[in-house]
């Protein structure tokens, strides 16, 4: 349910929100110029909507896959297909009528997240429906992989891996190559830059899903690409964030003025942090420790919570006046939430650091006759209190969230201000 939610319902509604904010901006074209797109835009929406409910609705009921990230069940993944195609039509479609010849970079990385998950949603949810392939017996909502063993745990960590690539890490850089120039008022550090690190990220992300199945029945050298792949992404992932850092050169002062870009600020840094750690955990000694325990959590959310988290609370502050055409509700609460999430993420990850690499310790060490040393409930004694910690940075986090809607809420209830007053109070304009 939390990671459907986080990437299905957070992420993407994320990706979607702000591919029709800055789509029709980059490209200097208005949906409501078509009728076609703006019926396909609501309805995507809609149908969007209907089909997160019912795959909340059919995980409370016990549907799955048991495939992570792909739990869903044959009827909601045709859905899930639906919609991501109109969210196809609909990019290819302003992309047909804009007005800006050039494809802003932003524009390519959108590009990329639809084509990307197309193609890797569609591989790993090959699946027969059980009632059909029995003639008509069992139940509707079962089926079963059309791959079997090592070759369905390939392609699942092909495609977990990628759903990093596609959903958490592609999209998230087209929207801070928008609002991070679009808010602080500088132009992009290199496009040059940005050209070898988009092609980089392409080429490389999809070689490295082999790092989640280290040590198991694959075979060896695809391990081994797997671990390759992983130390090469560096450069790529490097490449966009160092792009991002750069582009604020010269303009420091506003990190400490402006809570938004200290948002973006901290979105990239958290971005080359988890993009450090990856590859280290990939090296398969490290490995060794890493996997099944904590780390792993802790690596994955301060890749989720400080970059993909960070980069859509930023994004929806920098819109939401513009959209709504009201001044932010609250600068000193969103510092305040800047703050306390910094702090919950903090938390969070060190105290799964410490536990993670305790706890793979401790399962490795045996005595002379090869006896283990420690017994399952010495582990969870001595992680108790890092779960503690673990658990007031991620309250610290979700105080974050609310003040973060109050914030937002607040904004979209008050007095509507003038398109002249609106210039002024946002330095970029709308
Ligand atoms: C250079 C980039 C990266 C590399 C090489 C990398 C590598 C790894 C490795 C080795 C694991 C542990 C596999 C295991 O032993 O179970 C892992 C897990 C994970 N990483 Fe990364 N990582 C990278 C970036 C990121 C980013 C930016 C995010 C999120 C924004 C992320 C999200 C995840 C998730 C969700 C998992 C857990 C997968 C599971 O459910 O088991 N990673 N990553
Ligand atoms: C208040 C904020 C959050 C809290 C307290 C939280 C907590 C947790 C916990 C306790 C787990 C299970 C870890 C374990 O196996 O021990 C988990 C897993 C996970 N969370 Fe979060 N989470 C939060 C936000 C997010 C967000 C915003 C995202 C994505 C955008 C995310 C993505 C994930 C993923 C991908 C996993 C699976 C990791 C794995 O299988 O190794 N989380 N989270």
């Amino acid at each position: 349910m939390h990671t459907d939610a986080d990437a299905f319902g957070f992420t993407v509604s994320g990706i979607f929100a702000t591919w029709y904010y800055v789509g029709q901006r980059v490209l200097k074209v208005s949906m409501a110029e078509s009728k076609f797109l703006m019926t396909l835009g609501k309805l995507h929406f809609i149908l969007y909507v209907l089909g997160v409910a019912a795959a909340v609705i059919s995980l409370f009921m016990g549907y799955t896959t048991s495939k992570e990230y792909a739990e869903f069940e044959w009827p909601i993944d045709i859905a899930i297909v639906i919609v991501w195609v109109m969210w196809g039509i609909s990019i290819f479609g302003l992309i047909g009528i804009r007005r800006e010849k050039s494809l802003y970079i932003s524009v390519w990385y959108y590009i990329a997240t639809f084509l990307g998950v197309a193609m890797l949603y569609l591989f790993n949810n090959m699946e027969i429906p059980t009632y059909f392939a029995s003639g008509g017996h069992g139940d509707i909502m079962h089926s079963v992989s059309a791959y079997a063993g090592t070759n369905d745990a390939l392609v699942q960590w092909w495609y977990g891996h990628n759903a990093v690539a596609f959903v958490f890490t592609v999209p998230i850089i087209a929207m801070i190559y928008y609002f991070l120039p679009k808010e602080s008022g500088q132009a992009i550090y290199s496009y040059k830059l940005s050209l070898l690190s988009f092609w980089g990220l392409m080429f490389v992300y999809l070689w490295a899903g082999g790092h989640h199945l280290l040590f198991s029945t694959v075979p060896d050298w695809i391990q081994t690409m797997g671990s390759v792949f992983s130390i090469v992404l560096i450069l790529p992932s490097w490449g966009s964030a160092i792009n991002m850092l750069l582009t604020l050169k010269g303009e420091w002062q506003q990190v400490a003025s402006s809570p938004l870009i200290k948002f973006l600020l901290l979105a990239s840094t958290f971005y080359m942090f988890s993009t450090l750690e990856g590859p280290v955990q990939a090296v398969k000694s490290v490995n060794a420790i890493a996997h099944f325990t904590d780390w792993i959590p802790g690596h994955v959310h301060d890749g989720t919570l400080g970059w993909v988290g960070f980069m859509i609370i930023a994004s929806i502050f920098h819109m939401a006046p513009r959209i709504f055409k009201r001044e932010l509700y609250s600068k000193s609460l969103m510092t305040a939430q800047f703050w306390i999430q910094t702090l919950g993420i903090v938390f969070y990850f060190t105290s799964m650091w410490i536990a993670g690499i305790t706890q793979g310790m401790m399962w490795r060490s045996h005595d002379e006759y090869g006896n283990l040393a420690y017994s399952f409930m010495d582990t969870v004694n001595v992680l108790h209190p890092y779960m503690i910690l673990r658990g007031v940075g991620g309250t610290l986090f979700l105080i974050g969230v609310f003040m973060w809607a109050y914030n937002i809420y607040k904004t979209m209830s008050a007095r509507p201000i003038e398109e002249s007053e609106l210039q002024s109070a946002t330095p970029m304009g709308a």
